[in-house]
């Protein structure tokens, strides 16, 4: 593997997800792998978890690490080709990726959907970019369409957890007061296609995510009814995909409620977090045994150290 930047680049879910666990079992075992290499992350939006804990896998391989908020401390990138740069854009992504990728032995990259121009995230500028013109290897640590990081994470979490050998697994949307980007939910889609799973997507009309990504997946308008004996529910909002950017819903009737974890099958409430309170989830649901979502974000770390480990070898 020559660069973690979408789920297609593990080859064996299965494999992986048994290595992250003996990982978790063991996380110093291979504390002396990454001595004198140095992980650098770049950080063109906020991040806790993913800034966390892909600091803490690289200092269980035992790698330096060196963090960047490029996009609020650096100079702002140019990644047109042939561009007349007599604006406000001071450095072209030619000469930051060749520069970075000579103190570092991996870059790891987090640039957000912009959420107005639809073919201009599809294009990943800036992971692309990175990935074009770095000498060195590059992890996605959340981008305009993906967060793999988060997915393997998901992954792990849902196979230590099931009781069958096939869940029922729910990805419903919820309200939010803004415009999130897709990146989570294609994903976490995506993921759970190339798992032993029966997946089913439930959210309001006109929140279609892309067909590339949702495939046959059945989508069911009525909440409720997709969640009937739901052994995971996995929530997250979006902006609408149809109508770009928007946002057509704050309808609480979305939320997910104490009544609605119900009808499931003892069902885990999973979510990549930051998440709002009684907005996206209530809080009994939230704090009770049924949340997953602090075991989720734990399983976050051996994620990105089993794609580091592999990145290194
Ligand atoms: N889930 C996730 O990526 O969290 P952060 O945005 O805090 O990194």
């Amino acid at each position: 593997m020559k660069n973690y930047v979408d789920i297609s680049d593990i080859d064996s879910i299965e494999t992986w997800v048994q290595e992250a666990i003996s990982l978790k079992k063991a996380p110093l075992e291979f504390q002396n792998l990454g001595q004198g290499k140095t992980l650098c992350m770049l950080f063109f939006n906020s991040s806790l978890r993913t800034r966390l804990s892909t600091q803490k896998a690289a200092m269980n391989l035992g790698m330096n690490v060196m963090v960047m908020n490029i996009g609020s401390e650096g100079w702002q990138l140019e990644f047109e080709d042939g561009a007349v740069m007599d604006a406000g854009k001071a450095e072209h992504i030619k000469e930051a990726a060749a520069v970075v990728s000579q103190y570092c032995d991996v870059i790891a990259i987090r640039a957000f959907a912009n959420l107005v121009d639809k073919s201009d995230d599809a294009q990943e500028k800036v992971l692309n970019g990175f990935k074009k013109y770095a000498t060195v290897p590059i992890v996605n640590m959340e981008s305009a369409t993906a967060h793999p990081l988060q997915a393997l994470a998901d992954t792990i979490t849902i196979t230590e957890h099931r009781k069958v050998q096939r869940p029922k697994v729910v990805l419903s949307w919820a309200p939010h007061p803004k415009a999130l980007p897709h990146a989570v939910a294609n994903s976490f889609a995506k993921m759970m296609q190339r798992m032993d799973v029966d997946l089913s997507i439930t959210h309001p009309k006109g929140y279609e995510l892309d067909a590339d990504v949702v495939n046959n997946v059945p989508i069911i308008y009525d909440q409720e009814e997709a969640l009937q004996n739901a052994d995971f529910v996995y929530t997250k909002n979006w902006s609408s995909y149809t109508n770009y950017g928007q946002v057509l819903s704050k309808d609480k009737n979305w939320t997910i409620t104490a009544q609605k974890m119900k009808l499931t099958n003892d069902g885990k409430f999973m979510h990549c977090l930051p998440v709002r309170r009684n907005m996206v989830v209530s809080d009994d649901v939230l704090d009770s045994d049924q949340s997953i979502v602090i075991e989720q974000a734990n399983n976050r770390t051996y994620a990105a150290q089993l794609v580091l480990k592999k990145l290194i070898s």
